[in-house]
């Protein structure tokens, strides 16, 4: 079934949560898995509505996030939108990264149902949390 047709969709014909391609594709073959042995940040972040849980570590090269890994403890959305959020981190400052938003990640992963939009805030909420740490560390907040 074609993107368009899917999206009007809750539901896969098997009864399925109807994801989008980038979501399952990201759910099947995340990017930036585990966890950086010298992080400079690392954070975890939960959500007690559905007890999911994502883990953020970042390494710094003065203020630029030169690599973003993720452990994700939780659904397909969760694993999707913390693959894309290390991708769309990596290489901005953190003042940039400061301006990603839930929207943006929902976005980049092709749009999430709408009972899976919280994952995407979850994602976000566990970047801004190490944004913050970050920040604290270099003294700027
Ligand atoms: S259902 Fe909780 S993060 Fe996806």
């Amino acid at each position: 079934m074609d993107e368009k047709k899917k999206k009007g969709k809750k539901y896969t014909e098997r009864g399925f949560l109807n994801y989008s391609d980038k979501v399952v594709e990201l759910f099947k073959n995340p990017k930036n898995v585990g966890e950086i042995e010298d992080a400079d940040i690392v954070v975890q972040e939960g959500d007690p509505t559905c007890g999911d849980t994502i883990r953020l570590s970042l390494k710094f090269e003065n203020d630029v996030i030169e690599d973003a890994k993720f452990l994700s403890f939780g659904c397909a959305a969760n694993i999707a939108t913390g693959s894309i959020l290390t991708e769309m981190i990596k290489g901005k400052t953190v003042r940039e990264a400061e301006e990603i938003t839930m929207n943006d990640v929902e976005e980049e992963v092709g749009g999430l149902p709408p009972v899976k939009r919280h994952c995407a805030v979850l994602a976000t909420k566990s970047l801004q949390k190490a944004l913050n740490k970050a920040l604290e560390k270099i003294g700027e907040r």
